[in-house]
């Protein structure tokens, strides 16, 4: 079986509730769902988490490492500061990694421009919702 690891950053869990014009009303376990539905159809096992802390998110990168044939990463603010996890990522290749947000960071304001998350992630999805986390994991079952 492939497993792929669907990992959430800082302040995802609040997503239903927070800034519901950008990130919309949908929760974090809407989008568990959704995943749960697309990995079924692509014959992905999926192992999806939420954490608020950084290290909790380099660790579980390190584990895609040893148990994980790929990962959706949305790192939530993290994206925009983290060498650690920019680090965990390249530590980990050659796992393919799929940075996911649900806004367009592009759009928004200028420190979301940059993402440490970019340079080692194979491809990025942003702007499209919670849809964007199912192109992800179609992307990373043709990768894989
Ligand atoms: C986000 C975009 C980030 O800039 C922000 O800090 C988040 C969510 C997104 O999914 O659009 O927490 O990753």
């Amino acid at each position: 079986m492939t497993t792929v690891f669907v990992l959430n950053g800082p302040n995802l869990n609040m997503l239903g509730k927070r800034e519901p014009a950008i990130y919309g009303t949908g929760t974090l376990d809407d989008i568990a769902a959704d995943c749960r539905s697309a990995a079924e159809t692509l014959g992905l096992e999926i192992d999806f988490r939420q954490s608020n802390h950084e290290g909790d998110l380099v660790g579980w990168i390190q584990e895609a490492g040893d148990k994980a044939q790929g990962v959706v990463l949305n790192a939530g603010a993290y994206t925009h500061t983290s060498i650690a996890i920019h680090d965990a990522i390249r530590s980990a290749a050659p796992l393919p990694v799929v940075e996911v947000h649900l806004s367009n960071i592009h759009a928004r304001e200028e420190f979301r421009h940059t993402s440490l998350v970019a340079p080692h992630a194979v491809g990025m999805i942003c702007g499209f919702g919670p849809l964007g986390y199912t192109l992800a994991l179609q992307a990373l079952a043709a990768r894989i």
